[in-house]
């Protein structure tokens, strides 16, 4: 087991490893937790680890309510925010009343909105089941809802009271939602940890194979990154952002895509395109590029035929441009472990080099 403490404005500490889940009502006495609580989650996750979880909280004293949202990013919406207050009200959630979040990045951006609001905010505990959410949603408090077609729209920084990632939930997920969070883990160490990515392509292979042992190395590490940096910017003025890295080009293929690819291709072509760009412009070697490529397919992020659709994609990067004033920021790596921030790719080279991608199929 290991933990790692978040310091900021309120601080907490996230506890990493196998069946933490069944000691829930342990580290919630421990952080001075009410004898009641409310569970959020959806109906998958709660027919693989609801009741674990229940039982848990009831032998530790709790009185738990369990309250569902169907399964879907599009439950993250005011609608469903409301509809969860009226239960909230129905079962007397006081002030002191902690919000349970068990699921992924959808439940605990939810659930996390839904405590950061109601009665002006009540404790949020956050149980990640999913790697994206275990190494980066449940840490740094941002918490959503979707509203107007666009992600993330209405929301708070809420930081939870604590988080806990049962690494054991992580063997039901099915192999694309891994996916999704292994590019995240690769995004951590590109970013910021050069000595972490060696270890990731020492342990690749026990990674993929879920191993107990790196499952829980590479969850600690990626949310100690994630950690260092939202203490130094927990309010995402600045470098915080370099934890966007992939995700400028990524963000444009998912919607040039209709969402019909993963988020962690997506990423990973993201995070190869900025790479290739950065390389372009005279600044990542080669052999950065090459190696950081290498990694990627045998992580199984590279889509075999990608034929991507360079217009849609590039659109895609215009609209998000009008979005942000007309400035584009991509995260661009110097090198394994070190990035930087620019709005200066000019855009034809960026189209360049998602050409290339299109003529390697
Ligand atoms: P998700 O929450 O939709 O979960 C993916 C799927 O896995 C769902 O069908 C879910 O029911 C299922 N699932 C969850 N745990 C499972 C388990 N242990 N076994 C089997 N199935 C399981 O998706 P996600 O990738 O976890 O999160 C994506 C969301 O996170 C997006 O809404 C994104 O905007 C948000 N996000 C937020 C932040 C942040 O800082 N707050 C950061 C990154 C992403
Ligand atoms: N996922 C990016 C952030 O938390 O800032």
């Amino acid at each position: 087991m290991k933990k790692v403490r978040l310091r900021l404005s309120s601080s907490y500490d996230v506890h990493i490893g196998p069946g933490m889940l069944t000691q829930t009502g342990h580290w919630l006495m421990e952080s001075g937790l009410s004898d009641r609580a409310v569970i959020i989650t959806n109906p998958i996750v709660k027919e693989l680890y609801g009741e674990a979880l229940e039982q848990n909280l009831a032998r530790e004293g709790f009185e738990a309510v369990t309250l569902q949202v169907p399964d879907g990013e599009e439950q993250k919406s005011l609608d469903t925010a409301t509809s969860l207050y009226h239960e909230l009200s129905k079962c007397y959630a006081e002030r002191t009343t902690p919000i349970i979040a068990l699921g992924g990045g959808v439940i605990g951006d939810l659930a996390g909105f839904v405590a950061a609001t109601y009665l002006r905010g009540v404790p949020l505990v956050q149980i990640p089941t999913t790697l994206l959410a275990q190494v980066d949603s449940s840490i740094g408090g941002k918490v959503a809802v979707n509203h107007d077609q666009l992600k993330n729209k209405i929301g708070a920084f809420y930081q939870p009271k604590l988080v806990i990632s049962d690494i054991s939930t992580l063997k039901t997920l099915p192999d694309k939602e891994f996916a999704n969070g292994l590019a995240e883990v690769i995004k951590s160490a590109v970013v910021w940890d050069r000595e972490f990515f060696t270890y990731l392509e020492m342990n690749l292979d026990s990674l993929k194979a879920l191993s107990d042992r790196e499952l829980e190395e590479a969850v600690f590490r990626s949310v100690k990154i994630k950690a260092e940096v939202v203490e130094k910017d927990e309010k995402d003025l600045g470098l915080r952002s370099i934890l966007n890295y992939g995700h400028t080009i990524g963000h444009a293929i998912e919607t040039a895509a209709d969402f019909g690819i993963g988020h962690g291709e997506a990423i990973a072509i993201g995070m190869i395109a900025a790479a290739r760009i950065s390389n372009r412009m005279g600044i990542l070697d080669i052999k950065e590029l090459n190696r950081l490529t290498d990694f990627i397919r045998r992580a199984d992020l590279m889509i075999e035929t990608p034929r991507l659709a360079l217009e849609r994609i590039i659109q895609a990067v215009r609209h998000d441009k009008k979005v942000m004033a007309g400035k584009i920021r991509f995260v661009l790596p110097k090198a394994i472990g070190d990035v930087f921030i620019t709005d200066k790719v000019e855009p034809s080279l960026m189209e360049q080099v998602l050409v290339g991608f299109n003529e390697e199929s």
